[in-house]
């Protein structure tokens, strides 16, 4: 099985940006741990800042993932072209946010992207990413 993890702007800073909402690890070493805990997936990781390079990744992934994680950060709340590229394709994407975007601002209660998402774990840290995978992998055995 192919899972691709897509992460959203900002998200390159984990381990350093505001560590009392986002933690104090780094993607890339959470990364390292999910290739760990699931060694008989292929995973797969890409990051940008970029809406439009996002959008290219949702679509990439779908000729190659059986499913994608993916958290859009800030896009999730304004990104119409990214909620159209999660509905435009056949691979199903589960939605992560590290925090509890509802406990948060007015301005992130919005998830246009997960409108079009399968689901959205939200809160749960960086183990929403484990929490996603695994279901993935129930949900398509
Ligand atoms: C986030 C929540 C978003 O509101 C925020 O813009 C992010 C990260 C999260 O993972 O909690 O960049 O998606």
């Amino acid at each position: 099985m192919n899972i691709t993890i897509i992460n959203g702007p900002n998200l390159n800073l984990l381990g350093t940006r505001e560590p009392s909402v986002y933690g104090n690890e780094s993607f890339e070493s959470f990364f390292k741990e999910l290739q760990a805990r699931f060694d008989q997936v292929h995973l797969d990781y890409f990051q940008s800042n970029v809406e439009g390079e996002l959008v290219s990744a949702i679509q990439d992934a779908d000729a190659k993932a059986d499913a994608i994680i993916m958290n859009p950060a800030a896009y999730s709340h304004t990104s119409i072209a990214i909620a159209d590229a999660i509905g435009a394709i056949k691979t199903p994407v589960v939605e992560v946010h590290i925090s509890n975007v509802h406990a948060r601002e007015s301005y992130r209660q919005a998830l246009i992207t997960g409108s079009k998402s399968v689901g959205v774990i939200s809160g749960l840290g960086l183990e929403g990413y484990a929490l996603a995978i695994e279901y993935a992998i129930k949900a398509l055995k």
